[in-house]
C-alpha cells in the first residue's frame, strides 16, 4: 500500500503551488464593505491555470452567491430553515451540482443528502466530507456552505487532476446542523451516528407553529420517516470524514495564517426553561401581589451569565439566545416565559457544572419569584470530540506540500464533525474569516481562503483515498 501512496502523493505534488483562478474584486466584497463599513483587502492572487489542484475560484463564489438568494431574509443576510421552500430549492441546488460533478446521489429519510465518486475499490471504506447549508436567522452565506460547495469543487479539483480514488468519494450535505426549527443541533449527523434517543424523540416533536416533524420532512419530500433507524450509519461506514468550515472566530485572520487544523470540538449543551406566573393588569396589580414570569427569566439570564464566569476560564461561554414572553403586550405583566440557553466547553465536567448551577438557580428563583418553573429541559448535552492523528497528520501535510500556513486549533463552535467522530475518524479545516464573524450577516470569507481551503481538502481527500 504504502508506494501507491508516495506514488499518488508525488504526482499531485509534481502540479500543487498554485493558487486560485480569480482574483476579481468582485461584487460581494463591494457589498460587504458597504454593510459592514471596513475596508476588506483581497491580495493579488497567482494564476493558476495551469495546475491540476486549482480550484475554479469564480465559479465557486458564484455558486455561494446563488445559494445565498435561497434564504427568508433580504441580502446580505441569509434566513434558511429546515424544509422550508428555501431550504428545498437550496437541496435541488446542491443536488444539480452533485450530479454535475458526476457523483451518484443517494438521500436518506431525513434528507441527508450523499454524492459518491465510486473508487477504484468501492469495497473499501469510502472517505467522506461535507457540511450544511442551513442557515439561522439573519446570519451570512459561508457557515456550512464552504464546507458543501467547497466540497463537490474539491472533488472537481481532483478530476480535473486526473486523479483516480482507491477508496470511494463521498460529499454529505447534512441535514439541519443548525437547531432553528426543532430546537435540536446537527439533527442529520446525530441521526446518522445512530442516536436512538432522537429517532424516538423525533416522533413526537413539532417546531413553533405546531408543525410536526414528521409532516414538515413530507412537505420537503421526504415521506418515508415513520423508522429514522434507516438512517443511521454503522460505526466504520468511512475509513475517514473531513470537514472544510469557516473558523468564525478571529485567530487565522488575526495571525495571517492560511488554516486552521481543528484537534478538537468543544462540547455544547442546550436547555430549554419555562417559567409561570399569573400574568395581570400592568396597571392595577401591585407590585406585592405579582409573579412576574418574565422577571424570573430575567433573572435567570442573569444567572447563566454569573455562572458562566464563574467557572474562570475564557473557554466556558454561555448565552441565552431565545427569550419568550408571555402575552406580549405593554400593559400585561408576562404571565409565561421561555427561555432557551446555550452553553459549551472544551472541558465537559465544566460545562456539566455550570448546567447544574443553572439549574439550582431556575429552582431558587421560581421560589423567591413565586412563579412555577414549568420546564427545565436539557435538549443535548454532548461531550466533545477529538480529531483522529491520522487525519491531522495527511491535512498538516497537504498545507506544507501546498506551502500554506497552519496551525493546530480547537473549534469552540459545534459542526457535524462532532456527531461523525462517533462512527468514523474525523478531522476538521478551518479557513479564516472576516474578523471572525459568524451567524450575522456581515459573515464574509475571502474567495482565495476558500479556494486554499478546498486545494488543502482536495488533497487531504486524495492522501487519504488511497491510504
Ligand atoms: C453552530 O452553528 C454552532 O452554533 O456552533
Ligand atoms: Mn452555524
Ligand atoms: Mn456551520
Amino acid at each position: 500500500m504504502a508506494p501507491r501512496i508516495s506514488v499518488v502523493v508525488l504526482y499531485l505534488c509534481l502540479f500543487v503551488g498554485i493558487s486560485s483562478e480569480s482574483d476579481e474584486y468582485d461584487a460581494t466584497i463591494k457589498t460587504m464593505e458597504e454593510f459592514s463599513g471596513y475596508q476588506i483587502h483581497e491580495p493579488v492572487l497567482q494564476d493558476s491555470s495551469s495546475s491540476p489542484l486549482s480550484v475554479n475560484t469564480e465559479n465557486l463564489q458564484k455558486q455561494i452567491d446563488e445559494l445565498s438568494t435561497f434564504s427568508d431574509a433580504p441580502a446580505p443576510s441569509v434566513t434558511r430553515i429546515l424544509y422550508s421552500e428555501k431550504d428545498v430549492l437550496a437541496r435541488g441546488y446542491i443536488k444539480n451540482l452533485m450530479s454535475l460533478s458526476g457523483l451518484s446521489i443517494r438521500e436518506d429519510a431525513v434528507g441527508n443528502i450523499f454524492g459518491r465518486w465510486v473508487g477504484s475499490e468501492p469495497e473499501l471504506a469510502p472517505v467522506s466530507t461535507g457540511s450544511h447549508v442551513d442557515a439561522i436567522p439573519y446570519s451570512g452565506k459561508y457557515d456550512g456552505v464552504v464546507g458543501v460547495l467547497g466540497a463537490i469543487e474539491a472533488i472537481n479539483v481532483l478530476r480535473r487532476s486526473g486523479f483516480k480514488p482507491k477508496r470511494s468519494l463521498e460529499v454529505i450535505m447534512f441535514t439541519s446542523e443548525e437547531p432553528t426549527r426543532f430546537g435540536i443541533s446537527c439533527l442529520g449527523s446525530r441521526l446518522l451516528a445512530g442516536s436512538k434517543e432522537l429517532a424516538e424523540l423525533l416522533k413526537r416533536t413539532v417546531d413553533g407553529q405546531n408543525i410536526s416533524f414528521s409532516d414538515a420532512a413530507k412537505f420537503a419530500g421526504y415521506t418515508k420517516n415513520e423508522d429514522l433507524s434507516s438512517v443511521f450509519l454503522e460505526k466504520g461506514s468511512y475509513s475517514a470524514f473531513i470537514e472544510l468550515h469557516i473558523e468564525q472566530g478571529p485567530i487565522l485572520e488575526e495571525e495571517a495564517i492560511s488554516i486552521g487544523v481543528v484537534t478538537a470540538i468543544a462540547a455544547p449543551a442546550s436547555i430549554k426553561v419555562d417559567f409561570e406566573g399569573n400574568g395581570g393588569h400592568a396597571g392595577a396589580a401591585l407590585m406585592p401581589q405579582r409573579n412576574d414570569a418574565g422577571l424570573a427569566a430575567a433573572e435567570l439570564a442573569l444567572a447563566v451569565e454569573k455562572h458562566v464566569l464563574e467557572s474562570g476560564s475564557i473557554d466556558t461561554v454561555g448565552t441565552v439566545g431565545i427569550l419568550e414572553l408571555h402575552p406580549g403586550a405593554i400593559n400585561s405583566i408576562p404571565s409565561k416565559a421561555h427561555l432557551e440557553i446555550d452553553t459549551r466547553d472544551i472541558d465537559e465536567k465544566r460545562r456539566n457544572l455550570v448546567i447544574e448551577k443553572i439549574h439550582q438557580s431556575a429552582l431558587s428563583i421560581s421560589k423567591s419569584r413565586r412563579v412555577k418553573l414549568s420546564e427545565f429541559k436539557i435538549v443535548n448535552q454532548d461531550p466533545p470530540a477529538l480529531s483522529e492523528e491520522s487525519i491531522i497528520k495527511a491535512t498538516e501535510s497537504a498545507c506544507q506540500e501546498l506551502n500554506m500556513s497552519y496551525k493546530k486549533m480547537i473549534s469552540r463552535a459545534y459542526h457535524d464533525s462532532l456527531f461523525m467522530a462517533r462512527i468514523s475518524p474525523m478531522a476538521m479545516i478551518f479557513i479564516p474569516c472576516y474578523k471572525g464573524y459568524s451567524h450575522k450577516p456581515e459573515e464574509f470569507a475571502a474567495p482565495h481562503d476558500i479556494a486554499n481551503g478546498v486545494r488543502v481538502l482536495a488533497l487531504t481527500l486524495a492522501k487519504l483515498s488511497v491510504s
